[in-house]
């Protein structure tokens, strides 16, 4: 996949055409769903998609922002064993379904819930695994972006400022406040992530999806070392705050790995011997 190019005109998209998306497509993109590469390996998933008759009457109420769900043709609905992990793990596999959705022409939104025992209890899904995922598909009305802007986790989703993206630009993070050198607080400038080559990958991370349009993402780099560093806000929950990490070491890795080179994303912490505020978790690093 050219990840840069689907990274670049992909964003979330809320307000479908009715139309369903052909049966081929909706073939090769379960296939693709269920052999793509995972961030940890020996996770067992099961990803199906529904359509719109079995799933907005069963869900609206329960899943979305604020229980409002987007009404698509059809929904991605993602089902992991519990191990360590898994919750990113579905950040990253949801995250490369749709962008293979977007490589087919398909257009997406992630969905958030709360209680997967309710989602598999409305879907009568038969499962011994959780749910850990679910994204809208079908075809956007509109080809002009739109997003939410950024907005307080507290906000209410029905009275978010609703927006056209004027460019992919307006509503990212300046790179100096996401990815620091040697030390929290000294943030890189783009020359340096030029000649290191990170510029690419770092400019795709900010325009990852995230809950709320938070971009929590930080970035630490030491020597050859990149450190992870997601932020913890109160109004969002564990689930969204793992999936969003597993979507920016997605982002992350396939740019870095079309551009530079393939890496590996250790989990879990390194010694904050950089000065990280407490809010931030350090949640991966890797060699580049
Ligand atoms: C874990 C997660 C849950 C989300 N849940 C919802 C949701 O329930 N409803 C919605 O409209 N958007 C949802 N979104 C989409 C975000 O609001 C969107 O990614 C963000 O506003 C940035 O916009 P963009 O993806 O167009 O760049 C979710 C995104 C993530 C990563």
């Amino acid at each position: 996949m050219d990840y840069k190019n689907i990274i670049l005109n992909k964003y979330s998209v809320r307000d479908y055409k009715e139309k369903k998306v052909d049966a081929k497509i909706i073939k090769e993109l379960s296939q693709y769903a269920n052999t793509c590469p995972k961030l940890v390996d020996d996770i067992e998933m099961d990803i199906r998609i529904m359509d719109n008759d079995v799933v907005y009457r069963q869900l609206d109420g329960f899943a979305g922002y604020h229980g409002i769900l987007i009404n698509a043709p059809h929904y991605i609905i993602l089902l992991s064993e519990n191990k360590e992990h898994y919750l990113e793990n579905a950040g990253y596999v949801g995250e490369s379904i749709s962008m293979k959705a977007s490589e087919l022409g398909v257009d997406s939104c992630w969905i958030t819930f709360t209680s997967s025992e309710k989602v598999i209890h409305r879907l009568n899904i038969v499962t011994n695994k959780e749910v850990v995922g679910i994204l809208t598909i079908g075809y956007g009305k509109k080809k002009a972006p739109i997003t939410l802007g950024a907005l307080k986790t507290g906000d209410n989703y029905s009275q978010a400022d609703m927006r056209k993206k004027e460019s992919s630009q307006s509503k990212v993070l300046p790179l100096q406040e996401m990815v620091y050198i040697d030390k929290w607080g000294e943030g890189a400038d783009v020359n340096t992530l030029l000649e290191r080559a990170l510029y690419e990958p770092m400019d795709c991370v900010r325009k990852a999806p995230s809950t709320m349009n938070r971009q929590p993402w930080r970035f630490l780099i030491d020597g050859g070392k990149i450190v992870l560093l997601m932020r913890k806000d109160n109004d969002v929950s564990e689930y969204e705050e793992r999936i969003d990490a597993g979507i920016a070491m997605l982002y992350f890795e396939d740019v870095i790995g079309q551009t530079l080179c393939k890496i590996q994303w250790e989990l879990g912490p390194v010694d904050n011997i950089y000065g990280i505020p407490d809010e931030y978790v350090i949640v991966a690093s890797c060699e580049a």
